[in-house]
């Protein structure tokens, strides 16, 4: 028996490439592992209650971004959360073993609703308290093993543990296992402005720009100000192009670091270079990508499938939960 992965992100807007380290964690993952990736729309809820127009598009791109870098349908199990009623059900039995003060210490939650509180945003609500025992539920319902996620999920995969643990200790069942962290990479990629790359900065580069866009915005990107001529030597470590060269271009970053160094190369030439290469790069994402876009039906048949998929797995989750707890009433 394989072990079970299972990982989820919010469905909030087109991904960059910022998202694409985790992404490609995950592809790689589902050769050795029973995997289980869930667009979680009522994760994207429990923020954007009042902005829902939007989420079908989210859900739906997210869907094709996924594919577009390359996870597998045969492989995986490529599902969206609120089509399978269980992650609620063990939502719901969750929450009656869990202490309050539980969710209340949980680091991400304060802080969270300070922020969201400074953009005039009310989010003392049932469910946004209940986002990590949700989280917890969409792991556990798999019996997933192993959890790939950023650092930034750690403090919620940490409530999750000690939710399987406290639900085996009470019902005196080995029902959950305690799933580890597999942690990504985290993107060493700026934002073209050099801060960090995000939505909210508009300074991302969606995995699906066209060639046009890379090219606009690799020439916005902040290059080392003090550089007035191109002659002028330049310094490479505060330069934007130049991290993005690390990654994209590592055979010729030495001789760039060189030439910007004597001034013996341009910005303009060597935005150029860049160009070249994120666009070489994800040419084969944005072909997919377009593929997909292009055959509704078939995506459609993916999420129905992966929806299938999920629910028999949790289904067998469940009758193992309610027979632990004693509420699958079979009769006497
Ligand atoms: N909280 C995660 C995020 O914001 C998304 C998520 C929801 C998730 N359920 C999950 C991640 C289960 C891993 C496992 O990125
Ligand atoms: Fe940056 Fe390249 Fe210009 Fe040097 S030459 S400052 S690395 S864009």
């Amino acid at each position: 028996m394989k072990n079970v992965i299972l990982s989820g992100m919010r469905p909030t807007g087109k991904l960059h490439i910022g998202h694409l380290s985790i992404l490609d964690n995950w592809v790689k993952l589902q050769s050795d592992y029973e995997c289980y990736y869930a667009v979680t729309d009522w994760h994207a809820l429990t923020t954007a209650f009042e902005e829902t127009t939007e989420l079908n598009d989210n859900v739906w791109n997210m869907v094709l971004d996924w594919l577009a870098v390359g996870l597998d349908p045969e492989k995986s199990a490529i599902f969206i959360q609120s089509q399978v009623k269980e992650h609620a059900e063990l939502h719901l039995l969750f929450s009656m073993i869990t202490p309050l003060s539980w969710l209340e210490r949980v680091p991400t939650y304060k802080s969270q609703v300070y922020q969201l509180g400074l953009q005039g945003k009310d989010i003392s609500t049932y469910g946004f308290l209940g986002y990590p025992l949700l989280m917890s539920a969409d792991i556990l319902l798999y019996r997933a093993n192993a959890v790939p996620v950023g650092e930034d999920q750690l403090p919620h995969l940490e409530l999750c543990r000690e939710i399987a643990r406290r639900f085996n200790y009470m019902y005196k069942k080995d029902v959950f296992p305690e799933p580890k962290a597999l942690l990504s990479k985290i993107s060493l990629l700026p934002g073209i402005d050099g801060r960090k790359m995000s939505k909210s900065y508009h300074n991302e580069i969606t995995i699906d720009a066209s060639r046009e866009e890379i090219a606009s915005k690799v020439r916005q990107m902040v290059t080392d100000p003090q550089r007035i001529r191109k002659t002028d030597p330049g310094n490479p470590d505060v330069c934007v192009v130049y991290t993005y060269q690390k990654i994209y271009n590592p055979e010729e970053v030495e001789d760039i670091e060189n030439k910007c160094k004597t001034g013996a190369i341009g910005c303009v030439a060597c935005k150029k270079k860049l160009t070249e290469k994120l666009n070489s790069a994800l040419e084969p994402i944005r072909e997919k990508r377009a593929y997909f876009a292009n055959k509704p039906k078939e995506v459609r048949e993916i999420i129905d499938n992966g929806r299938m998929k999920a629910t028999s797995s949790a289904k067998q989750t469940m009758e193992l939960v309610k027979e632990a707890i004693g509420i699958n009433y079979r009769g006497v």
